[in-house]
């Protein structure tokens, strides 16, 4: 009779129910390979064992790993994205050991495949009951640990979005996603295109100083009253060479370069300590204008930063002193908290924390960006030379 009748397979958007599934599966291959145990030594590998040995193997070496994978790539980072408090605790107990538990369940696995894959074309009738044994309790106690801890956490925690994702991604990591969900409708994206005709950008208009450059376009956005002119992309690079951006705004401009302000240990801060290499971008859509700049960043003065901290209205100072940027927190009323301890300590004259103050971009390369029609833009460059001098070129489109 058909199994299905009787554990129906859950569907992928109930992700931790298709789980819950796979350890039964698993169950039922380790029950499998134990009756394997009592029949070899007197059926030998007979077509029967050969049949059993196959399914074992298919499960583990496909079935098995998929399901790891859809633990330590996709549930547990979630976890531990959205934990708090005691969970996270938890979680930082738990993960570890699920994923030694993980390595040590593949490795011991290898040694059975070897023994199974003989028995599966009747070379050999030997399978270890001791190798068996060691896997089943391996597996069994992981199981019984994610299934009374980690599955009712996820059920807790995560939101419908969250189990959708989840499922998403298992989904997809089997092959049987569709490639947009057909229940989010999309503009035709590919056919999205705006012919940029405005302006021309020439070599022979720009002036020889990038900075002054750029003082002329960002008062020309002034002018076009281009929605927050001063907001700029930043991207920083951590420590292991990953990328990151956020919008940041620009609050200086001058002969030694970009200035912004911001927490020294928020995670860009972080990515600065490690390298200072730093990328700005200023998208100007009212003018079809880009600027890119690259250079190195380093903190500009602590009187620096204490002048442009008094010059910001009280709230914003507040705010600066109540929020460790970056850092997890449980809730909005957290942080309200955090505000109102901050007002109790400093009522109207908030000190500068030494964690917060204003980086400086010292460009190196800055390019000036034209759209023009059909693609066909204008794109002049201006590179830093060792004299200090800047050479300025025009790029194609
Ligand atoms: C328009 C706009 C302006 C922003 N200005 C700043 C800013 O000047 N300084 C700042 O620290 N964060 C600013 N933010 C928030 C940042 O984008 C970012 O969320 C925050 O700095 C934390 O980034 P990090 O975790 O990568 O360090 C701004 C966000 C937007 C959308």
């Amino acid at each position: 009779m058909n199994e299905s009748l009787f554990e129906p397979v859950p569907d992928f958007d109930q992700p931790i129910a298709v789980l819950k599934h796979c350890h039964n599966r698993i169950r039922k291959q380790i029950a499998t390979m134990q009756r394997l145990l009592e029949h070899l030594p007197s059926a030998g590998a007979d077509e029967q064992a050969q049949q059993a040995a196959k399914a074992v193997l298919k499960y583990f070496n496909q079935a098995a790993l998929l399901h790891h994978a859809d633990e330590e790539e996709n549930l547990m980072p979630m976890l531990s994205a959205t934990a708090q408090g005691e969970d996270a605790e938890l979680l930082t107990q738990l993960l570890p050991k699920i994923l030694k538990e993980h390595k040590m369940m593949e490795a011991t696995w290898q040694v059975l495949a070897l023994q199974l894959s003989d028995i599966a074309t009747g070379e050999s009738d030997a399978l270890s009951e001791h190798d068996v044994q060691n896997f089943s309790d391996l597996y069994a106690g992981h199981m019984v640990k994610e299934e009374t801890h980690i599955a009712p956490m996820a059920m807790r925690i995560f939101s419908a979005e969250q189990m959708a994702s989840l499922g998403e991604a298992m989904k997809a990591r089997r092959g049987l996603s569709q490639a947009m969900p057909a229940t989010v409708p999309l503009p035709d994206i590919a056919a999205m295109r705006t012919d940029y005709a405005q302006k021309t950008l020439s070599e022979h208009d720009v002036l020889d100083q990038p900075i002054d450059q750029f003082g002329v376009w960002f008062a020309e956005a002034i002018a076009a009253s281009v929605a927050e002119a001063n907001a700029m992309s930043v991207a920083t690079v951590d420590a292991q060479g990953r990328p990151s951006n956020r919008i940041l705004l620009l609050k200086n401009v001058d002969a030694r370069g970009f200035t912004w302000f911001t927490n020294y240990d928020s995670r860009k801060g972080q990515d600065l300590a490690a390298n200072p290499h730093a990328a700005l971008l200023f998208f100007w859509n009212e003018l079809e204008r880009q600027v890119r700049i690259e250079g190195t960043v380093e903190r500009i003065s602590a009187e620096e930063s204490d002048a442009y901290f008094h010059s910001r209205p009280l709230a914003s100072r507040l705010g600066a002193v109540a929020s460790a940027q970056s850092q997890p927190i449980v809730d909005r009323a957290s942080m309200e908290q955090q505000y109102a301890a901050a007002q109790a300590k400093f009522g109207d004259a908030p000190v500068r924390p030494a964690e917060w103050g204003g980086y400086r971009l010292s460009p190196t390369r800055i390019e000036f960006w034209q759209g023009r029609q059909s693609r066909f833009h204008d794109r002049i460059v201006y590179i830093l030379q060792a004299d200090g001098s800047w050479s300025k070129q025009r790029l194609q489109p």
